[in-house]
């Protein structure tokens, strides 16, 4: 029987050396790498890719939870087990989400230890089985959108969720709309879908994701929308990262013809993954000074993205002359055309809301929704152009990784 490979990292060399001695006792289990930090874990298990790492939690250099999201993403065949005191329980919670399959707590004795070792490499290795069983799927173009602004209230998730659905039943392909407004996301009551599932709760199997089990935290909408809600409470909000939104809008890409993503106010690392990975940028605007200077300076960020014009596409929302800015200056103060235009219509914007019906299929007949549906055609129709030429992103540039 083949060994189950281990290695153990934890800044104590006392402790390593306690595990090792441990472990030796398993003939199961063979020791065969130690790390004094997260970063030299990282190093050896992309080298040696064991079976298990065992992971401490807290240690110089880089901890142990950084390393666990690193491994977990970029070297799956690894498991990683925590090992922390009762006293970083908060800890803990940020380490299963970045991953890590099991935990000891502890002091821990021998028995523990060796079984769960044991437990969690039978477990995994069931996984692999099931999932090595290989799926034939044709490929598919699909198209990353993002509803943004740097200001709150302008109506991304209004547009955001009338666009998917719009894009749904003119194409009647695939849609898939993720609520990226982590913090206080309103997708879901907009479109009065019941939550079962959430962001957050797709994290915890992050590692094993693929185009199958992402299914099973999608909500449908009635238009066929496929729904991924915002976490249920906005604390849950700091356990998702620019790697997990990454992976999930990859993941999606293999099944979905669209992806729209309704987004926050910030250039939070979450919204940036989803900025970078976008084919288009649905930049909202409204007509009155905050707003136009906080887009201004959202441009601005997305011109030293080095984002092209053209992945860029102003919209702006309420919109209306009567109020004493006009269009064209304020075209030329963003140096950006309006792209298309949303009137203002509470009446049927609001009541839309509150029923959880969207205007697009409920008020075809109102100019706010013939608004929606032109957008809706002009992004499904237009050949496809490759609007970025070098994919720079803000990781390269703000040398995060
Ligand atoms: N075109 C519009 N006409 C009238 N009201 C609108 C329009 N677009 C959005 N609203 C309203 O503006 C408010 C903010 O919209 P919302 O989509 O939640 O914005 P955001 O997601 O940017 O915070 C909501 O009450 C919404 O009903
Ligand atoms: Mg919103």
């Amino acid at each position: 029987m083949e060994k189950i490979k281990v290695v153990v990292v934890d800044d104590s060399e006392e402790t390593r050396n306690n595990l090792k001695t441990l472990l030796s006792f398993e003939k199961r289990i063979e020791v065969i790498g130690e790390a004094e930090n997260g970063e030299e874990a990282i190093f050896i298990v992309k080298e040696a890719k064991p079976d298990i790492v065992l992971m401490d939690i807290n240690m110089p250099v880089m901890d142990g939870i950084r390393a666990t999201e690193e491994i977990t993403l970029s070297i799956p065949e690894t498991t990683v087990i925590i090992m922390s005191v009762q006293s970083e329980q908060e800890y803990l919670k940020k380490a299963m989400s970045a991953g890590a399959r099991e935990f000891l707590n502890k002091p821990f004795s021998t028995d523990d230890l060796i079984r769960t070792i044991i437990k969690t490499y039978d477990v995994e290795s069931k996984r692999k089985e099931i999932s090595s069983i290989p799926k034939i799927k044709e490929e598919i173009k699909s198209k990353v959108i993002t509803v943004f602004s740097t200001k709150g209230g302008v109506g991304k998730t209004t547009i955001a969720s009338n666009l998917a659905v719009s894009i749904a039943r003119l194409t009647k392909k695939k849609v898939a709309l993720i609520d990226l407004d982590l913090q206080f996301g309103d997708v879901a009551i907009m479109l009065n879908v019941s939550v079962k599932n959430t962001i957050s709760d797709l994290i915890k199997e992050i590692n094993m994701l693929d185009s199958d089990l992402i299914e099973d935290y999608l909500v449908t909408h009635f238009s066929g929308v496929r729904v991924l809600p915002a976490p249920i409470k906005p604390e849950y909000a700091e356990y998702i990262t620019s790697s997990h939104v990454e992976k999930i809008i990859k993941t999606l890409k293999e099944n979905y013809h669209y992806i729209i993503v309704d987004s926050s106010a910030s250039f939070h690392e979450t919204v940036l993954a989803s900025l970078d990975i976008s084919d288009r940028i649905l930049f909202l605007s409204t007509l009155d000074l905050p707003t136009i200077k906080n887009v201004k300076a959202g441009i601005d960020v997305m011109e030293s993205l080095r984002y092209s014009k053209e992945k860029i596409s102003v919209i702006l929302n309420k919109a209306s002359e009567q109020f004493g800015i006009r269009y064209k200056d304020f075209e030329n103060t963003l140096k950006h055309n309006i792209w298309a235009y949303v009137p203002e219509d509470s009446q049927t914007v609001i009541t839309s809301a509150n029923k959880g019906f969207p205007f697009v299929m409920t008020r075809t007949e109102t100019k706010v929704a013939k608004a929606l549906i032109t957008i809706a055609s002009e992004l499904t129709n237009e050949k496809e152009v490759d609007v970025v030429k070098e994919k720079m992103t803000f990781k390269k540039i703000f040398g995060l990784g």
